[in-house]
């Protein structure tokens, strides 16, 4: 009997491999750099199974050229790269990986809001350029986190997690959602607010909410007017829900303190893009979920996903409705 035909879009951990080995024959583009569209396109033509990227659209054009394919796996949470609705109806299943990357990803959104509150590039780059003289009374100053409200734009996993160390902060907490969360509002003292007062109220504001065509810049022009001038955006979900043009204005005319990205529209963000110029404006390549064990764990996931797919059981983790 012939083995299914599994095609990975990268190279990632080795977790993968050992779940599928045994299963499938295994090709992957074997890179750190996203396999180009063409050949993706060729190299679907006889894949049974698709473990792929956030970098890779999976959209009617691929889903045409892969006439066997029987499951996409997206090793992510996130899946707005992927036309679920195309999918669904064609009869193939999506999976992704949610639960593994909640605390890396809180962490990182954690490390992003002390480091802006904190101005944290801005003292690195103080010292390394040999400004550092003596100490200041004026110098550096930040804005305090602890005590503080926080409002927290997608109260799901990680935006929960996120709101578990503001707790040990002492913040009020402050959430919007499309849905209410009545266990972190009985768990943590969240109170649910609708997005005016979250904007208006909150100093720190950390968005963990998906993207679709509902928050799609949600973050614009008007949203940065109701913000204090001592606010600190964090985005770690998708670029794409903070319109990029109104944060560099914002950042710039100091309509609020500051803001830290781990994502950002476009991404990835040229080095030579105006808000990187910008004191007030920290950018990471989308690291939220990069540590050793968590994207082990992703890498399991997808791969198990693929698994169940080839056999038509259910995924693990299905996205599809
Ligand atoms: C996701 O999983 O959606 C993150 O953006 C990458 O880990």
């Amino acid at each position: 009997m012939t083995r299914p035909q599994v095609y990975i879009t990268r190279r990632i951990p080795e977790r993968a491999f050992e779940v599928l080995r045994e299963h499938a024959e295994i090709k992957v583009w074997d890179s750190d750099l996203p396999v180009p569209r063409e050949i993706l396109l060729k190299e679907v033509a006889d894949a049974d199974g698709l473990l792929c990227l956030l970098t890779e659209k999976v959209d009617a054009e691929l889903l045409n050229a892969a006439p066997r394919l029987k499951v996409v796996s997206n090793m992510a949470v996130g899946f707005d790269n992927i036309d679920v609705a195309e999918c669904t109806r064609r009869g193939i299943p999506v999976g992704n990986t949610p639960g593994v990357l909640t605390e890396a990803t809180a962490d990182l959104t954690w490390a992003l809001l002390l480091a802006a509150a904190r101005r944290i590039r801005e003292a690195i780059d103080y010292v390394r350029e040999g400004r550092w003289i003596t100490w200041g009374p004026m110098l550096l100053l930040g804005q305090d986190v602890y005590g503080a409200t926080i409002g927290i734009i997608g109260m799901g996993r990680i935006g929960t997690a996120v709101a578990r160390r503001a707790k040990g902060f002492n913040m009020r907490i402050l959430y919007h959602d499309v849905r209410r969360n009545e266990a972190a509002e009985a768990e943590l003292g969240a109170v649910f607010v609708d997005m005016d007062t979250l904007l208006r109220e909150s100093d720190f504001i950390t968005i963990h909410t998906d993207l679709n065509p509902s928050t799609y810049r949600l973050i614009n022009r008007e949203a940065f007017a109701k913000m204090k001038p001592t606010a600190v955006l964090v985005n770690a979900a998708r670029g794409p829900i903070v319109d990029t043009e109104a944060l560099y204005e914002a950042l710039k005319e100091g309509r609020i303190f500051a803001a830290a990205l781990d994502v950002t529209d476009p991404e990835p963000l040229p080095a030579d893009h105006p808000l990187l110029q910008l004191p007030n404006c920290m950018v990471v390549p989308h690291i939220g979920s990069a540590t050793v064990t968590t994207r082990n764990r992703m890498a399991e996931i997808a791969a198990l996903n693929v698994l169940a797919g080839l056999r038509g059981e259910r995924l693990p983790y299905c996205v599809n409705p």
